[in-house]
C-alpha cells in the first residue's frame, strides 16, 4: 500500500483520515446525544466542554484531510458506474465534506456568538474573533443541527452504496478504502 493515492486505490494517509474521522465522528455524536439529554449541572457542562474542545481539534484534522486530498490524485470510479452515478457519488462526497466542515465551524460560532466561550479542556480560553450576537448564534445552532441530521441520513446511504458495490457490482470500490487489502 502506498502513502499517496494512485489512480486505482487510496493510499494509507487517505485511509487513515477516512477511518480516523469516522471513529471520531461516532464518538462526537454519542457525546452530543448524551450531553443534551443530561440535567443541567456541572457534569453536563463538562461533557459540553469535552465536545467543544474535541470538535475544534477535529476541525484541523478535517482541514488536513482536505489539504491532502487537494495535493493528491483521486482513484477513478469503477466502470461498473455510468456517468450519472459517478456524478451522484461525487456530489455525495462533496456534501459530506461540507457537513464535516459545517459542524465544527457552526459549533465555534454558536458558542462564541452566544457568549458561552470555549475553554479548551479547561486549560485556556479559545480566542473569540466574533461579536456577541444571539441571532448569529441561533443561525449557527440551526446549521449545527442541520449538518448533524444530514450526516445521520447520508452515512447510511454512503454505507449502503459501499456494500452495494461490494456485494452486487462486485467491484473494488469498498476494498480500496479498507485499511488492508489481500494483495498488499
Ligand atoms: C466535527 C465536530 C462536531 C460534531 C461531529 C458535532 C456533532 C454534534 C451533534 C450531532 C450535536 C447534536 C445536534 C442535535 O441533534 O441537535 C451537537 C450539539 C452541540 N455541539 Fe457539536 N459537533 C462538532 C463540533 C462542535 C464544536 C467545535 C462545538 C463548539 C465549539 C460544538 C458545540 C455543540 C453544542 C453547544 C451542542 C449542543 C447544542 C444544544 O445544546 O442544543 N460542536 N454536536
Ligand atoms: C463519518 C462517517 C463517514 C464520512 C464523513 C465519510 C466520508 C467519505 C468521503 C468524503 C469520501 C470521499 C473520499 C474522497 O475524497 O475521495 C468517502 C469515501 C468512501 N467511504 Fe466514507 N465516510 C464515512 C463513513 C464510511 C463508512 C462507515 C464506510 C463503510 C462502508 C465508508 C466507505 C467508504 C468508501 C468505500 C469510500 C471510497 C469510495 C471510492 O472508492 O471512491 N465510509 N467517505
Amino acid at each position: 500500500m502506498t502513502i499517496k493515492n494512485t489512480l486505482s486505490e487510496y493510499g494509507s494517509v487517505t485511509k487513515f483520515f477516512h477511518w480516523g474521522i469516522f471513529i471520531i465522528f461516532v464518538c462526537m455524536f454519542i457525546i452530543a446525544e448524551i450531553m443534551m439529554d443530561m440535567d443541567k449541572g456541572p457534569d453536563k457542562w463538562q461533557l459540553y466542554g469535552l465536545h467543544k474542545s474535541t470538535g475544534l481539534i477535529v476541525f484541523f484534522i478535517i482541514l488536513a484531510r482536505i489539504l491532502w486530498k487537494l495535493v493528491n490524485i483521486a482513484p477513478v470510479l469503477p466502470n461498473t458506474m455510468n456517468s450519472k452515478q459517478k456524478m451522484i457519488a461525487h456530489t455525495m462526497h462533496f456534501i459530506l465534506y461540507i457537513c464535516m466542515l459545517a459542524l465544527p465551524i457552526s459549533g465555534y460560532v454558536m458558542s462564541m456568538a452566544g457568549d458561552y466561550g470555549i475553554s479548551f479542556y479547561g486549560l485556556f480560553d479559545v480566542v473569540n474573533v466574533l461579536p456577541i450576537n444571539k441571532q448569529l448564534a441561533d443561525i449557527a445552532h440551526e446549521i449545527h443541527e442541520i449538518a448533524a441530521t444530514a450526516i445521520y441520513i447520508l452515512i447510511p446511504l454512503h454505507i449502503a452504496a459501499a456494500v452495494y458495490h461490494h456485494r452486487v457490482l462486485k467491484d473494488n470500490l469498498l476494498t480500496r478504502m479498507m485499511p488492508k487489502r489481500k494483495d498488499s
